[in-house]
């Protein structure tokens, strides 16, 4: 994410909490603008993002094992050093992500470090179990209070924006492939997807 120092004073300034981190804007189409069909093209581009390595990862449910995904992993397997992120999916029962994913400053700059960022590094919740599930399955979660952590559309947009893990998928450091499109694509994506009401794709279409 490329900022200019004056952009970044400007909103450090104006805003407090996670702003100072965001140049993306939340802008909603209105409802109903947006037809069926670009609804689903939209989902489409969400769906690539969610089941990304750098989202689905974490995004792993009722196994409480983060797994290691994607170009940079070779085959895929769950976190090595036996990592669980028991109950608190922050795995203070074991060993704590903290300890490796520190909060820190720093950003990882060297292959296969641990992830860093400026927040609690861990496992999503139970009902965001989106690792290797398909288009509907994910489509149908997301738009549903129960397992979206209770958020509308417009929420899920705003709280995309407020978290930096989110930040880091699109710039991961040096070695790991970034999620697709950007955050701000996202996003849009996202509230256009709400604004057609929130089509999902038959369950066979993966
Ligand atoms: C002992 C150190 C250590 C602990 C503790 C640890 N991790 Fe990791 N984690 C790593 C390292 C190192 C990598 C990067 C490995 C690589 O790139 O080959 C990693 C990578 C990951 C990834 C993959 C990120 C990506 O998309 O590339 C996830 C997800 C992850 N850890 C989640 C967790 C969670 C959740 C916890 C706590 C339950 C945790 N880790 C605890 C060291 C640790
Ligand atoms: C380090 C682990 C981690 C990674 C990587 C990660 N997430 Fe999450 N995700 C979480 C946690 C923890 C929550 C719960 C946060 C909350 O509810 O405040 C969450 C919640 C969410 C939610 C809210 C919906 C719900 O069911 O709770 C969305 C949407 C989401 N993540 C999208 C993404 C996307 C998109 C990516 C990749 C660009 C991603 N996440 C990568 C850990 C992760």
């Amino acid at each position: 994410m490329k900022h200019s120092l004056l952009a970044l004073a400007i909103v450090a300034l104006s805003a407090p909490s996670f702003a100072a981190d965001s140049n993306v804007e939340i802008n909603p189409p209105a409802q109903g603008s947006v037809t069926q069909a670009q609804g689903l093209q939209a989902w489409a581009r969400v769906y690539e993002v969610a089941s990304h390595p750098r989202c689905s990862n974490c995004h792993t449910g009722e196994s409480d094992r983060p797994m290691w995904s994607g170009p940079s992993y070779g085959k895929t397997r769950p976190h090595g050093m036996n990592i669980r992120a028991g109950a608190s999916r922050m795995g203070v029962e074991t060993v704590a992500c903290q300890t490796c994913h520190s909060t820190s400053e720093h950003t990882q700059d060297t292959n296969h470090a641990a992830p860093r960022v400026d927040m609690a590094w861990r496992l999503a919740p139970v009902e965001a179990d989106w690792f290797g599930k398909s288009s509907h399955e994910i489509c149908e979660q997301l738009r549903d209070p129960a397992t979206n952590g209770d958020r509308t559309i417009m929420q899920l947009a705003e709280h995309l924006d407020h978290d930096l893990i989110l930040h880091w998928a699109w710039n991961p450091g040096p070695g790991r492939e970034a999620a697709p499109y950007s955050l701000q694509e996202h996003i849009n994506d996202l509230l256009a997807w709400g604004a057609a009401d929130t089509p999902c794709p038959e369950p066979e279409s993966k």
